[in-house]
């Protein structure tokens, strides 16, 4: 099998229930991905569904006073992240008619949202073929290709963010974006992942040359 169908195979059988994940909605997919940065999914998950609760629409976001917003933000910290959704709800309902965008381009323009997140929203939401590089993504494919360029340096960003797009299952990106970052929380962990049971250990270099540990590398700044 190849390694974009042996990460969807193990995708389907080890997926997570999670709420975004039965929506196209590009704008309940804008609230997730802003809410799961630096935030795990355990944490995240009922910040998610008391917004969705509070404002079902962007436009009930978007009339909603900034203290409204950061209150309901309480404990999430980044509260950066709550004022740039404020402002970026208004940017919606102002400039786009209240309708959220869903192309990877449009998205790339809102406050607050940059590749990653453009990425996985245009994925999601329209099915737009662009791969998501998170940190899961950093790591699952560093071990198995055997990558020992920085991610964190410009020639480290560029090399995955190619090779990312390379092997993005153009069939079904969304399912594909899914499952590589799914695939990076759950199984790829960053410490003493079990290799054992991974579907991929076959073709792993990492795993191969005894680099799990050391892989992927990142440089202090
Ligand atoms: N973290 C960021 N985006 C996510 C998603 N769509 N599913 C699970 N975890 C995520």
């Amino acid at each position: 099998m190849t390694f974009q169908n042996e990460l969807i195979n193990w995708y389907q059988i080890n997926k997570r229930d999670l709420p975004w994940r039965h929506t196209k909605d590009a704008y309940i997919i804008w609230l997730s991905e802003i809410i799961l940065q630096q935030t795990r999914v355990e944490q995240g998950l009922p910040y998610f569904i008391k917004f969705l609760e509070n404002f079902p629409t962007v436009n009930d976001f978007a009339s909603a006073t900034e203290a409204q917003v950061l209150k309901l933000w309480q404990g999430l910290g980044y509260y950066s992240r709550g004022r740039n959704m404020h402002k970026t709800a208004q940017i919606v309902v102002n400039n786009f008619s209240g309708v959220f965008p869903n192309l990877h381009d449009e998205l790339l323009k809102l406050t607050g949202i940059g590749e990653y997140t453009a990425a996985a929203i245009s994925s999601f939401s329209s099915g737009e073929a662009r791969a998501v590089v998170d940190g899961n993504v950093f790591r699952v494919l560093s071990r198995y290709f055997g990558i020992d360029t920085p991610i964190n340096s410009p020639a480290g960003k560029k090399q995955f963010f190619t090779l990312a797009n390379e092997l993005l299952y153009q069939d079904d990106p969304a399912l594909y974006n899914q499952a590589i970052m799914e695939f990076g929380a759950m199984q790829c962990k960053p410490k003493s992942p079990n290799c054992g049971i991974c579907p991929l250990s076959q073709g792993c270099f990492a795993l191969n040359h005894q680099q799990v540990n050391e892989l992927p590398i990142k440089i202090r700044k």
